[in-house]
């Protein structure tokens, strides 16, 4: 058996913004020490939606060698870290398509026991980052995950101030990822596989 963490980042985005949070924890959680799978949800929107959306067409083609999640990354995986745009305070329908194809894993207890973490991006400050976030969460308590949020855990946490998860304010697109928010994933992806690999350690112990 593997000794070091499997982490599955997956993750949805139209314009980009959760895509370069999932690259930047991807990255950090490989110096930390893991193995990692970056992947996206498949998108669901229409290709003429798509199309309509400069920003989104182009994050599309983008990311295009991206490979797409599959119920047997989640299986695979140690640790999951999910990431989506907020939509209307909601996960994006792209990921929750996603999250509803793990039912068969769910009822086979094959989703329980591992670490989980979320991130979230939104247009707007108070525009729902949070209740994005902590809306994920929900299902991870049916999965009988393990939530291993950041909290204040660490001195960026004070600066970045979201105790759930990493998120950003793309301020209609406007405000690059930039230290702030990539200093909380960097923090959040280290603590997900520190956390993961005491656990893993715990259960072959
Ligand atoms: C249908 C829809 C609903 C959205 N709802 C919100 C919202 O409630 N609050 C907000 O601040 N931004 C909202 N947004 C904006 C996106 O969450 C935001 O631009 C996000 O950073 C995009 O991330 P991405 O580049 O990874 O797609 C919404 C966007 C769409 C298309």
């Amino acid at each position: 058996m593997s000794t070091s963490v499997k982490l599955a980042v997956i993750y949805y985005s139209s314009t980009g913004f959760s895509a370069e949070i999932a690259k930047e924890i991807s990255e950090a959680a490989e110096k930390a020490g893991a193995e990692v799978r970056l992947l996206k949800a498949a998108e669901l929107a229409p290709e003429a939606a798509v199309a309509s959306n400069e920003a989104w067409a182009a994050h599309a083609a983008a990311s295009a060698g991206v490979p797409v999640a599959t119920p047997a990354d989640v299986e695979w995986a140690d640790a999951v870290i999910f990431g989506s745009p907020t939509r209307f305070g909601n996960i994006s329908s792209q990921l929750k398509q996603f999250i509803d194809t793990l039912g068969g894993l769910w009822a086979q207890g094959k989703l329980a026991n591992k670490v989980y973490s979320g991130f979230a991006t939104s247009a707007t400050a108070h525009g729902g980052q949070e209740s994005t976030i902590l809306a994920l969460y929900n299902s991870i308590h049916h999965f009988g995950g393990l939530i291993v949020s950041p909290g204040y855990t660490d001195p960026v946490k004070f600066v970045d101030g979201n105790p759930y998860g990493t998120s950003h304010v793309d301020a209609q697109g406007n405000n690059p990822v930039g230290e702030t928010t990539r200093n909380a994933a960097r923090h959040q992806a280290e603590r997900v596989v520190q956390v993961a690999a005491a656990l893993k350690a715990g259960f072959a112990a």
